[in-house]
């Protein structure tokens, strides 16, 4: 049944995991990439912690290890483990890369995600989609960081693998990731589910902005509270973290400005408040951002915080608010 085929391929996976783990710190075929590793600034603990491995650069190791304990070679590689050949071999789909498993909620290895010990292209190879890996509804690490986001009400959100396990390793545990595609609407709700606040801390490269403002916005209509930390010199969070240090890494997350101050800044550019004609414009433009915010409290934060600075009367700002449509997105 699908059940039982799901629960195979976790269980092959799972296998493959401890395997891949095992060459990696207790062999010499594993030298190479265990070096590497800690070049990156990665200690044994975290190494273990996130259960990293190496698949070695032979095309069947997999293979071998699956037969021998019974696993269907088809079903292997429907689980994305194994590729078959045009002439009806078997070969292993990861080879000579440095492993990581990826999980599934519920904490069961449903995928594995392999880098290269260098450069070059795919740079990672990821686990296709399978009946037990849908990367769309997974976010990397969200097993472990749940218990931490819930209490926090908080959750990191970062591109990549080695931004989380980097993350980890500097005391930061709240932290999740989309694996380099944008965030979709089922991540979207499982942080909303969990944590009030979601903070970015995408890329600092112009790649990693964007994707950044794509994936606030997402959050925003979700109804999550959101914060977006800014990385300077196009840095990435494990970049960051391994050239100025877990204390500095703490600040910018500290230092993350809500998602509304960013637009204000934004709608700002370019006009000149002290002019009446513009800065009505900015009132209007400004009370249509504030319209979307799906938090009473965080709508009255700007709206207080609008009649402040414009001295206008609260009342008449609500007033002008209940016109003020949404653009339709
Ligand atoms: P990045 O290109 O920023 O890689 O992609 P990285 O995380 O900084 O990787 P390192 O530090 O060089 O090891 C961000 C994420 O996008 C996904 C991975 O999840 C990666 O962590 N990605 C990237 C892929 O799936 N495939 C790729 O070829 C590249
Ligand atoms: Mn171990
Ligand atoms: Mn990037
Ligand atoms: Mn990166
Ligand atoms: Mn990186």
């Amino acid at each position: 049944s699908r059940a039982d085929e799901a629960k195979a391929m976790v269980e092959a996976h799972t296998l493959l995991k401890r395997f891949y783990h095992h060459l990696l710190v207790h062999t010499k075929e594993g030298q190479a990439a265990l070096d590497y590793l800690q070049v990156r600034g990665w200690t044994k603990e975290t190494i273990d912690r996130f259960e990293i491995g190496y698949a070695p650069d032979v095309p069947d190791a997999a293979v071998k290890l699956l037969e021998s304990r019974s696993f269907p070679l088809v079903l292997m590689e429907k689980a994305g483990l194994l590729v078959k050949k045009e002439d009806g071999r078997y070969v292993d789909r990861f080879r000579n890369r440095i492993m990581f498993p990826i999980h599934d909620h519920r904490g069961e290895t449903v995928g594995f995600s392999g880098r290269l010990l260098g450069d070059g292209q795919p740079k990672y190879m990821n686990s296709p989609e399978t009946p037990i890996f849908r990367k769309g509804t997974l976010l990397y690490f969200f097993h472990e960081a749940r218990v931490s986001i819930r209490k926090r009400q908080e959750a990191l959100l970062v591109e990549g693998f080695a931004d989380v396990i980097s993350a980890v390793q500097a005391g930061v545990d709240y932290v999740v990731a989309t694996m380099g595609t944008s965030l979709t609407e089922e991540q979207a709700r499982i942080l909303r589910r969990h944590a009030e606040t979601v903070t970015i801390c995408y890329d600092g490269d112009s790649a990693g902005t964007e994707a950044a403002w794509r994936a606030a916005e997402q959050l925003s209509a979700f109804g999550c509270r959101v914060k977006v930390a800014l990385l300077p010199d196009g840095l990435d969070p494990d970049e960051y973290i391994r050239t100025s240090g877990a204390d500095r890494f703490a600040e910018e997350i500290a230092a993350a400005r809500p998602l509304m101050a960013f637009k204000m800044d934004r709608l700002r550019r370019g006009k000149n408040l002290q002019e009446e004609g513009d800065r009505l414009r900015y009132i209007e433009e400004a009370l249509r951002e504030i319209s979307k915010l799906s938090s009473p409290v965080e709508k009255d934060y700007y709206m207080r915080q609008l009649a402040d600075e414009f001295s206008l009367s609260l009342s008449a700002l609500y007033e002008q608010l209940s016109r003020s449509k949404p653009e339709q997105p």
